[in-house]
C-alpha cells in the first residue's frame, strides 16, 4: 500500500495536496466559508476560545491562534492537554473550548474536553476519526477529512487541522463581521491556491535528499520562526526529533537573543523561516545575529539570502498561509530524509505509538 513510497510518511507528505482539497470540498465555497455540520448556535454567546490539544495537534492549535486572533477578532488561548488539566483552570460558560486531534482517542485530550464539559462549556472537536471517543464526547466536530495517516509522524493530519482552523476563522469573521469583505475576498483566494503550495515538487525533494547529508551530525538543530512561523517551527523539530533522534527545538526567532544564542557556533545547525509576507526584516535580522555567532544557517525563503549557508527557495510569496504550508513540506521531506539517511524505521520510530491512549 505504500504505492512506489518508501515510507508512509513520504506517501503521506505527498497526499496532503489532494486531501487538503478534500477538507475544503463544499466547505470553501465561491463567497465564504460553510460547515453544513455546525449548529450556528454552538457560537451564540462565545466570547472566547480555548483550544487545547497534544504533540503536532497542540501546534495546529497555537497557529489557529493567530489567525483567530487576528482575522475574526477573537480572544483565544491554546493549552497542552496534560498542563491543562491539573492546572485548576478558570473556566466560563463564554468560552468555546476546542479539541484537535488526529486519531480522536488521546487521554489527555479526552479527559480535558470532559473537564470542560463539566465546567457547562460548549465543545468542538476538530478531529480525523469519525466516532471517536473525543468525537462522541464533544458537542460538535468537524472532520478533517485526512485519510487514515500510519505514520507515527503526523504530516497530512496537521496540515488539515490547520486548514480547518484557517476556514473556521473565515467563518467566524463572516458571523461576526470582524473580516471585511475584501479581507474575506484574499482570504478565500488564497485558500483556493492552498492545494497547489501542497504540491511535491521533484526538485524539492532531490534538494533536501542532497542537503539531508550536511545536517547529520552536529549539536543540534534549532527551528526558528516569527507569528505562524513560530508553531510552525515546534512542529518542525517535533518532526525531526520523532524521526531521527537528532536533538531539535523550536524557537520564537525573536527569543534567540534571551539565551539560546549562547549556543551558536557552527555545529549549530539553524533552520530559519523567513516567510516574505510576514515579519520578513525582523527574522532576517535575527538570522543575521544568528549568523555573526558562526550558526550554520539553512535559510527556508522566497527571498535570496546571502548569509545563509544553504538555501531553499519557496515559491509562494504572496499570502502567509500558502507560504506556511509550503515551508511545512520543506521541513517535513528534511525529517524524513535525514532520517532514512539514518537508516531508521521513519514509520515506526522508537518509543512512539501513533496513538497515545494513556496519560
Ligand atoms: O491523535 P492526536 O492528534 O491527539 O495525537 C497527539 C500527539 O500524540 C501526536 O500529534 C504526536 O505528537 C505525533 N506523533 C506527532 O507527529
Amino acid at each position: 500500500q505504500k504505492e512506489g513510497y518508501r515510507f508512509f510518511m513520504e506517501k503521506e507528505i505527498y497526499e496532503q495536496s489532494t486531501v487538503i482539497g478534500d477538507t475544503m470540498l463544499g466547505r470553501v465555497l465561491e463567497d465564504r466559508v460553510e460547515f453544513e455540520e455546525l449548529d450556528p448556535s454552538l457560537f451564540e454567546g462565545i466570547r472566547s476560545i480555548k483550544i487545547c490539544a497534544c504533540g503536532t495537534s497542540y501546534h495546529a492549535g497555537l497557529t489557529g491562534a493567530y489567525l483567530l486572533e487576528r482575522l475574526a477578532k477573537i480572544p483565544c488561548q491554546v493549552e497542552i492537554a496534560s498542563e491543562f488539566r491539573y492546572k485548576e483552570p478558570l473556566l466560563t460558560p463564554d468560552t468555546l473550548f476546542i479539541v484537535i486531534s488526529q486519531s480522536g482517542e488521546t487521554a489527555d485530550t479526552l479527559e480535558a474536553l470532559k473537564m470542560a464539559k463539566r465546567a457547562g462549556l460548549k465543545s468542538l472537536s476538530i478531529c480525523n476519526v469519525d466516532n471517536s471517543s473525543i468525537v462522541r464526547e464533544s458537542d460538535a466536530t468537524i472532520l478533517t477529512r485526512a485519510g487514515i495517516e500510519k505514520g507515527v509522524a503526523s504530516t497530512k493530519a496537521f496540515a488539515t487541522q490547520v486548514m480547518v482552523l484557517w476556514m473556521l476563522t473565515l467563518y467566524l469573521g463572516q458571523k461576526h463581521r470582524t473580516l471585511a469583505p475584501e479581507t474575506l475576498a484574499k482570504e478565500l483566494d488564497a485558500m483556493r491556491h492552498t492545494p497547489r503550495a501542497l504540491l511535491v515538487e521533484e526538485k524539492l525533494h532531490e534538494k533536501l535528499h542532497r542537503l539531508s547529508k550536511r545536517y547529520l551530525h552536529g549539536h543540534g538543530f534549532f527551528f526558528i520562526g516569527r507569528d505562524l512561523f513560530f508553531p510552525l517551527a515546534l512542529e518542525g523539530a517535533l518532526k525531526l526529533k520523532e524521526i531521527s533522534y537528532l536533538h531539535a527545538e523550536g524557537y520564537p526567532a525573536g527569543e534567540m537573543k534571551h539565551g539560546p544564542i549562547a549556543l551558536a557556533d557552527a555545529e549549530l545547525f539553524t533552520i530559519a523561516l523567513m516567510p516574505k509576507t510576514l515579519l520578513y526584516d525582523k527574522i532576517k535580522s535575527n538570522v543575521e545575529e544568528l549568523s555573526a555567532r558562526d550558526a550554520t544557517i539553512l535559510a527556508i525563503s522566497p527571498e535570496e539570502f546571502e548569509l545563509a549557508d544553504d538555501f531553499v527557495r519557496t515559491k509562494n510569496g504572496d499570502h502567509p498561509m500558502l507560504e506556511f504550508f509550503e515551508m511545512m513540506v520543506v521541513t517535513q521531506l528534511l525529517a524524513l530524509e535525514i532520517s532514512i539517511r539514518l537508516g531508521n524505521d521513519v514509520d515506526m520510530p522508537r518509543n512512539l505509538a501513533k496513538s497515545v491512549t494513556v496519560e
